[in-house]
């Protein structure tokens, strides 16, 4: 199975799409929601977080895991991926959101080497809204900056906006937030309009709507679960040996925390009626294979 993980429910808005994309495959989510949300967290803490995280989805069987949250892939992908994951599961392998975003606007795939890159019609300004703790990481400037100097990348931290959708705020107040945000990226552009913009929080997808009325008309936004679904499509075929296939198609549903509860805000974001399971319980998993030996994230 592929492992999904969030901090909480954001990842399910990209779960939604894998699954779309990929309905044979066997998917295992889970959400932090005891420790959601990680925005706002110090990045060494995000870091801990998401790798225990990654462990957890090891443990339950996950050859593969998906970082579906923007904070952790931007706070953490590089160093799992270099600095624990050679030594620690060699075999095992851990993709995140951010590879997808920083491909559609370079046109360069994350891999090519410096000397072999393809010059493309690039955008040239392009914003991302997320959380503090992706945009204090630096990790889509610099990312995009490596393959394609000449695109301007401009952050806007929207710290509220998470809070509010998990709580299922009004849509008023979630409205004047995004204005507020969109009116402070302006500002920073001096009212020029960016090209493309990057709603570089899984929440983000739910108030699309309202991001798309906010912002200059004319301007791009990117849909990041369609392109982390495409993309991990892709992957899959170049490493059949990761294809998720076995023990049929499914999807679980894992959460650090209160799983009613987690199950009752879960389906907004996932489309359809979602039944989480508390990690370390005793149940079988809602799709019909019990996980191994559980762990608990302290
Ligand atoms: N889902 C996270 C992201 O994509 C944000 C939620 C949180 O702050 O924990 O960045």
């Amino acid at each position: 199975m592929i492992g999904v993980f969030d901090s909480g429910h954001g990842g399910l808005t990209v779960l939604r799409a894998l699954v779309d994309e990929l309905p044979d495959r066997r998917f295992f989510y889970f959400g932090d929601h005891a420790r959601a949300p990680y925005g706002n967290r110090p990045a060494e803490d995000i870091h801990r977080l998401t790798q225990a995280a990654v462990e957890q989805l090891f443990a339950l069987g996950c050859r593969l895991v998906v970082l579906a949250c923007n904070t952790a892939a931007a706070n953490s992908l590089r160093r799992l991926q270099q600095e624990w994951l050679p030594s620690a599961h060699a075999d095992r392998r851990i993709l995140g959101v951010l590879v997808p975003m920083v491909e559609a606007i370079t046109g360069q795939a994350w891999t090519a080497q410096a000397s072999s890159r393809r010059r493309v019609a690039a955008p040239r300004t392009v914003a991302v809204f997320a959380t503090r703790g992706t945009v204090a990481s630096n990790a889509y400037p610099v990312e995009i900056g490596k393959r394609a100097p000449e695109v301007t990348v401009v952050q806007q931290a929207a710290p509220q906006l998470v809070d509010l959708i998990e709580a299922g705020a009004d849509k008023d107040l979630i409205r004047t937030a995004v204005h507020a945000y969109v009116g402070q990226l302006m500002d920073q552009l001096d009212g020029r309009p960016p090209d493309v913009v990057m709603l570089a929080c899984t929440h983000y997808p739910l108030v699309a709507d309202i991001f798309a009325e906010a912002l200059p008309t004319g301007v791009e936004v990117l849909s990041q679960p369609r392109l982390v679904a495409g993309s991990l499509a892709l992957y899959l075929r170049r490493h059949p040996e990761f294809d998720g296939i076995a023990g049929g198609p499914g999807v679980c549903f894992y959460t650090s925390g209160d799983a009613g509860r987690a199950s009752c805000l879960g389906s907004a974001f996932f489309g359809r009626p979602v039944a989480f399971e508390a990690v370390g319980g005793t149940h079988r998993a809602k799709c019909g294979q019990r996980p191994a030996s559980p762990m608990r994230i302290r």
